[in-house]
């Protein structure tokens, strides 16, 4: 047996064990180092047995044919442009169900946290030396954003938003009148989304989540919500944006961004990802984000002055 063979086969006795109402497996450490080093090198046999895609358009296979693959026990694949197609460990058909525990807010957060960085599912997305990605900010934030995934950065800091596009958003809150320990940074996702990795064994490139994967962590995010009851909440992108408003609430962004939604009976509203603005200097595109952000000061009461009306005009 190869070792996607041993793994389907691991993965079938797992399902067994379930299916027999199997809830707990006893692993040493040992087997699970075994098990990480078969999966690393599995990936990367399958990344470089494939041949590179002929087509330039970004390729992810719709749920449904992720949801056959997973039936039939085969890891997903997925193929961005330019890239080889690569595995993905399975993700279960059913989303976490996630209950607040007793007491404050700290201790809800606590053992929310907990619970995500040590979720079998989470850590089994993360490869050696990355770290599962949890919210952070203040308790009782009025504004809560939200944005996609963890990138490079976050993934080895462990904290949303601490690369360029963080530093960016970072700017942005400041530019509000208000610190980033004020407000609450989460993410749709809690691991990064997983490409095939170069030479150096580091992954090379970015992707946005699949609808399944943003699913699956979803229960995580609302988690948050319910803990932080934030007065506002902001969609950064249209990644975020489709894993609150549902994935066929609009075709292009410029249709929902800039107006209030709602998600869970808590005010939304949509705005550009800090990514783009790093991409797309103009000052129009500044200025357009930071009227939404007006919008969200307006809404959450906060002082504006006239220079912050100003911001951008010219
Ligand atoms: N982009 C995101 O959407 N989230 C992060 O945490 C970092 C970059």
């Amino acid at each position: 047996m190869n070792v996607r063979e041993h793994l389907l086969a691991l993965n079938d006795e797992l399902r067994r064990l379930k299916g027999e109402g199997g809830r707990n497996v006893i692993a040493s450490d040992a087997s699970l180092a075994q098990l990480r080093q078969a999966v690393e090198t599995a990936r990367v046999e399958l990344a470089s047995a494939e041949k590179p895609l002929p087509e330039e358009k970004e390729t992810v296979p719709s749920p449904t044919a992720n949801e056959r693959q997973e039936k039939s026990g085969s890891p997903r694949m997925v193929a961005k442009k330019g890239t080889a197609a690569f595995s993905l460990a399975p993700l279960p058909a059913e989303a976490p169900v996630v209950t607040l525990a007793a007491g404050d807010k700290q201790t809800q957060m606590d053992a929310l946290r907990n619970l995500v960085l040590n979720h079998t599912v989470c850590r089994a997305h993360v490869r050696e030396g990355k770290r599962v990605v949890v919210g952070v900010g203040d308790l009782n934030a009025k504004i809560f954003f939200c944005g996609e995934a963890p990138g490079a950065d976050e993934e080895v800091q462990g904290e949303p938003f601490v690369g360029p596009a963080g530093q960016l958003l970072t700017k942005m809150i400041h530019g509000m009148g208000l610190q980033r320990e004020e407000v609450y940074i989460g993410n749709i996702m809690n691991w990064r989304p997983e490409m095939p990795v170069g030479p150096t064994g580091e992954q090379i490139g970015n992707r946005p989540p699949t609808e399944e994967e943003m699913n699956f962590c979803l229960p995580f995010l609302r988690a948050q919500l319910a803990i932080v009851q934030p007065e506002i909440i902001v969609a950064l992108g249209a990644t975020a944006t489709k894993g609150l408003l549902g994935h066929g609430a609009f075709k292009a962004l410029g249709e929902v961004r800039g107006h209030w939604h709602e998600f869970e009976d808590r005010p939304l509203m949509v705005t550009y990802h800090p990514s783009y603005i790093l991409r797309n200097q103009s000052l129009r595109s500044k200025r357009e984000i930071w009227e939404d952000l007006l919008q969200v000061m307006e809404r959450a009461a906060l002082p504006i002055s006239d220079k912050q009306r100003g911001f951008f005009l010219s």
